[in-house]
């Protein structure tokens, strides 16, 4: 393919980090996973990072850690507010633990959460916001944090989608109660598969370590000998339920070399965004995001203006033929799945945005490589095939 979503950013010493665990013979979360989380939490400015082994999987640990706080845990029936645009598995946990999701539009250009909506959609059972900044460009985090601590509603920031992103100087990843991100393939660093769970609050931390690892206290802190006096029991003791949503060691090992290279990624990252916004920036066929804060930049999005007529159908027909990759924005508008109908939920207004974005918009890659050619052809491709309805008509 010409130009696609992704491509690997490993390097020897990705190669050589899982080598060294490979020889080692500690194949399960060990000491590399501890340095990563300690390097990721230094890195991000947070207490604690707990790595699991997806994004979904810290989504998860997230909420299962909200509902069982000691004061003021989730319960079943309280309502949350989130975007109508977001992966799957942001909505999927709160169904999972029995919340009641309001679902609120976008806004067209930043495709993140119209804070301006956040009011209307507050109830006397409301007790949670999910922020998502959608394709590395920040949402109004500090915005929704304010409203947040104004009404006594926890926050759950999920980042996947925008790690190295920041808001006034602040990392996003860091505005949440709890904050999740995803080291998946595509994603800003990659460990394969991977996620982290970064909170300030130690009970948060705690709850997502025994959740992580079979509702088991063995990655805590004590004496976990199992053939000791004291370890015997203690090894093997399950103190709630849980999941095994461990990382593997290697994740650790090749997180740790991925962090290091973060910056320049996201440095190169953003001079392919600056190409890409002085081609197309400014062309009336398409809304682009505009960068709210200091965008990472995970991909470039395009919606066809909705007001020209243009065929997205041909506009794919012909990316395709040019070798060009491109995907629907996000999933596009959650409640438009089918896996909607397990949902106790409901829509604050009629989620345009979300809705013009789901039928007229896409996204092609960004890489942290030099993207010139690629996005100079994709202008070309571009030109021809995004045709307004009237000028089609008098060909
Ligand atoms: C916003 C968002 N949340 C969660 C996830 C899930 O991450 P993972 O693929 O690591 O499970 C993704 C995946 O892309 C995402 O975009």
């Amino acid at each position: 393919m010409f130009y696609d979503l992704a491509s690997t950013t490993w390097g020897p010493e990705e190669i050589d980090a899982i080598a060294r665990v490979l020889r080692g013979g500690q194949f399960t979360m060990g000491d590399r996973v501890r340095e990563f989380e300690q390097a990721f939490a230094a890195r991000f400015g947070v207490k604690h990072a707990v790595m699991v082994n997806s994004g979904s999987s810290a989504n998860l640990a997230a909420v299962a850690a909200l509902s069982y706080k000691e004061h003021r845990p989730l319960r079943r029936g309280d309502e949350a507010i989130v975007p109508a645009i977001s992966w799957a598995t942001t909505f999927h946990p709160l169904q999972q633990y029995g919340l009641r999701l309001r679902f609120l539009d976008v806004e067209l250009d930043t495709l993140n959460m119209d804070v301006a909506q956040l009011e209307a959609a507050l109830t006397p059972r409301t007790r949670l916001v999910v922020a998502v900044s959608i394709l590395g460009n920040p949402a109004a985090l500090d915005v929704i944090r304010a409203f947040c601590d104004r009404h006594g509603l926890y926050l759950l920031e999920d980042n996947c989608e925008s790690m190295g992103a920041t808001l006034n100087g602040r990392p996003c990843g860091t505005f949440g109660h709890v904050n999740t991100f995803s080291t998946f393939f595509s994603h800003h660093i990659s460990t394969m598969e991977g996620g982290i769970l970064a909170t300030d609050d130690d009970e948060l931390n705690y709850l997502a370590r025994v959740i992580r690892n079979h509702g088991w206290a063995r990655d805590l802190p004590g004496d976990h000998d199992p053939q000791s006096p004291e370890g015997f029991f203690e090894a093997y003791r399950f103190v709630m339920p849980g999941y095994n949503i461990r990382p593997l060691e290697i994740c650790g090992a090749v997180g740790l070399m991925q962090l290091g290279k973060l910056d320049a990624m996201i440095e190169r990252r953003r001079a392919n965004a600056a190409l890409f916004v002085e081609l197309f920036g400014g062309d009336e066929r398409f809304v682009l995001q505009r960068e709210h804060g200091r965008s990472s930049w995970f991909s470039f999005t395009m919606i066809l203006n909705p007001a020209l007529g243009i065929d997205r159908a041909r506009v794919m027909r012909d990316l395709r033929g040019a070798g060009i990759g491109f995907r629907m924005i996000t999933g596009g508008c959650f409640p438009r799945h089918e896996a909607i109908r397990f949902f106790d939920c409901d829509m604050v207004g009629p989620l345009t945005n979300a809705n013009l974005a789901h039928d007229h918009g896409f996204f092609v890659g960004n890489h942290p490589r030099d993207l010139t050619a690629e996005i100079t052809r994709l202008r070309e491709v571009l030109d021809r095939a995004a045709r307004p309805v009237q000028s089609a008509a008098v060909q």
